[in-house]
């Protein structure tokens, strides 16, 4: 495990070496009452369509850290496919940001809308459940870049909203 959590650490990735895509269909223990498919399927689907990225960028357990500003845009009736498409954003020392989008897929005629995007933090993790290195994101185009810098914006506000959170929490334990 050793030599392997160390080969990890070594070499730089670039964006294309994680990307993936995700085909689902949407069955009927998939849909809510008006025979659309459950926000909570779809949420599911898009933590793993995210892990998958992760876990490509760096052959490492993680885990789920954050997953924010998901918006479901339209339904996604039973019997069409749901695309979901994962690229990582951002790499820091442990923890990696991946979006994921959504497209429904009508079968009979191929069209595609976009329905969701999400952005997903997973942490590479020991077996102790402690954050561990991550191969560092070569960024080679001036999108990518951009994606970065806006990922690390996220990442400041999002361990803001953490170290207040965790504050609060012990606050009521003490009262
Ligand atoms: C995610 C987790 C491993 C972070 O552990 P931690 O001891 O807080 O780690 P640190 O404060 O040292 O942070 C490690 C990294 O995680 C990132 N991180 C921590 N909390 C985060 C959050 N809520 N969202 C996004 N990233 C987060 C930090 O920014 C840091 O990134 P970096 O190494 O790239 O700079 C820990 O909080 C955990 O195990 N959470 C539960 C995960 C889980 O069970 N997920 C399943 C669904 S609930």
């Amino acid at each position: 495990m050793a030599k392997r959590l160390s080969r990890a650490r070594v070499f730089s990735k670039g964006v294309s070496d994680s990307v993936s895509e995700m085909v689902q269909l949407v069955l009927p223990n998939d849909t809510n009452v008006l025979g659309n498919l459950l926000g909570g399927t779809l949420m599911h689907w898009i933590d793993l369509a995210g892990a998958i990225v992760a876990n490509r960028h760096c052959r490492l357990p993680i885990v789920t850290a954050s997953m924010e500003g998901l918006d479901f845009m339209s339904p996604i009736p039973l019997g069409y496919l749901v695309v979901l498409k994962g690229k990582i954003l951002y790499a820091g020392t442990s923890s990696m940001e991946v979006r994921v989008e959504v497209y429904s897929e009508d079968t009979l005629s191929g069209k595609r809308r976009l329905t969701s995007t999400a952005f997903l933090s997973y942490v590479a993790v020991d077996r102790e459940g402690r954050p561990v290195p991550v191969p560092p994101l070569d960024l080679s185009t001036d999108e990518e870049q951009k994606n970065f810098q806006e990922a690390e914006k996220r990442k400041k506000q999002r361990l803001a909203k953490m170290k207040k959170l965790k504050s609060r929490s012990a606050n009521d334990s003490e009262s």
